[in-house]
């Protein structure tokens, strides 16, 4: 079977290197590894974003050109994935009004992930119905392109198994035409959630606790330096922790052999680190020193290309809308096909009849 990907990402803020580790690696790395029949999309959800911004709409208009640049930063490439804006392809708003009926409310406000959505963006009883409903229409998103493949953060797979579990609604009330997607996670578990600076579960914009791929060198080695760490490794003799301590957790994320060779020779790999660490005699300046050499090597070449794609903002909207035009035909297509199944394609069957 030939592969089918389809990521997307909410524009509310910059991306940063908790999105890169998690997702956006693996994309470049699947874009580059497509076959002939492959496609992949990968879309800026511009519509998501507002179901829990609905006040602030100026806010997603904003980011959507800003991830648009980190897409084209980490090294997504037009020319082999179709990038596009999700509000622009209209035929995923009809996706969405026909699913709405093949799930529950109460399904809806049982998933874990929306329900914890609700909670952190304390909603209380004001949840915004488009809100509550953004699985449904993440479902449309997935299957307007029939996506087999879904690469996404660990926190997405609930509403992946959302989406799974209308597909087959879908199909059993219908006809069996829409594809069970299947999510993508990294294999590094570091990687799964990357947590903030500050040791908090998350790198979340809002917390302030994250290094954007767009961060200059002195950014990234002034917010390395405020890294949380192990709180009882006073001293460079006191034996240190590494589980919990964040500069370990991101070197699991970033650090190969090889970052050993070029910037820190003295040790084979992160386990001798770790082990030296945990040891004692290990000082965090060094550790940091060296967490900043190999995440600064990885950025900095993506840091290059966003600055100059952010000199030629004009190019990049009229890549995202040729890439919607593209996503448009494709929905078209793909709805055209549902409204069959679902026995509602009134002209197709009246002019046949009359021929
Ligand atoms: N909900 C996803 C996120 O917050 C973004 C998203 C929208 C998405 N549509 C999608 C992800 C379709 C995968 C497939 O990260």
């Amino acid at each position: 079977m030939s592969k089918i990907i389809l990521t997307a990402d909410r524009p509310t803020g910059k991306l940063h290197i908790g999105h890169y580790v998690g997702s956006l690696r693996n994309r470049v790395k699947m874009q580059n590894e497509l076959k002939k029949d492959d496609v992949m999309y990968v879309m800026v959800a511009d519509s998501q974003a507002m179901t829990d911004n609905t006040g602030n709409i100026q806010k997603v208009k904003n980011n959507l050109i800003e991830v648009a640049l980190d897409y084209l930063a980490v090294g997504l490439d037009p020319k082999k994935c179709t990038i596009f804006i999700q509000s622009e392809v209209p035929q995923l708003t009809e996706f969405t009004f026909y699913y709405m009926n093949l799930v529950t409310v109460a399904r809806l406000q049982r998933n874990p992930t929306v329900k914890s959505e609700i909670q952190q963006k304390e909603f209380g009883r004001s949840i915004p119905a488009g809100f509550l409903t953004y699985p449904v229409s993440q479902t449309a998103d997935i299957t307007a392109f029939n996506a087999n493949l879904v690469p996404v953060g660990e926190d997405q797979l609930p509403v992946l198994e959302q989406s799974r579990e209308i597909v087959r609604t879908f199909n059993s009330m219908y006809a069996p035409i829409l594809v069970e997607p299947e999510a993508i996670l990294p294999d590094n578990k570091a990687c799964l959630r990357l947590p903030g600076l500050d040791g908090k579960a998350k790198m979340s914009k809002s917390l302030g606790n994250c290094i954007y791929l767009g961060d200059t060198e002195e950014e990234i080695k002034a917010k390395i330096n405020k890294m949380y760490t192990d709180p009882n490794h006073i001293k460079v003799s006191d034996p240190g922790k590494v589980e919990g301590n964040v500069v370990f957790t991101y070197l699991d994320a970033f650090a190969t052999d090889e970052s050993f060779k070029e910037f820190l020779p003295e040790y084979k790999n992160l386990d001798e680190l770790k082990q030296h660490y945990t040891r004692g005699g290990l000082g965090d300046i060094k550790v940091k020193k060296f967490l900043f050499e190999v995440i600064n090597k990885e950025l900095t070449p993506i840091r290059a290309r966003r600055q100059q794609y952010a000199q030629h903002k004009d190019e990049v909207y009229k890549m995202l809308f040729e890439g919607s035009d593209k996503a448009q035909k494709v929905a078209q297509a793909n709805l055209d096909k549902l409204k069959h199944a679902m026995n509602i394609d009134y002209r197709a069957e009246f002019y046949k009849n009359k021929k």
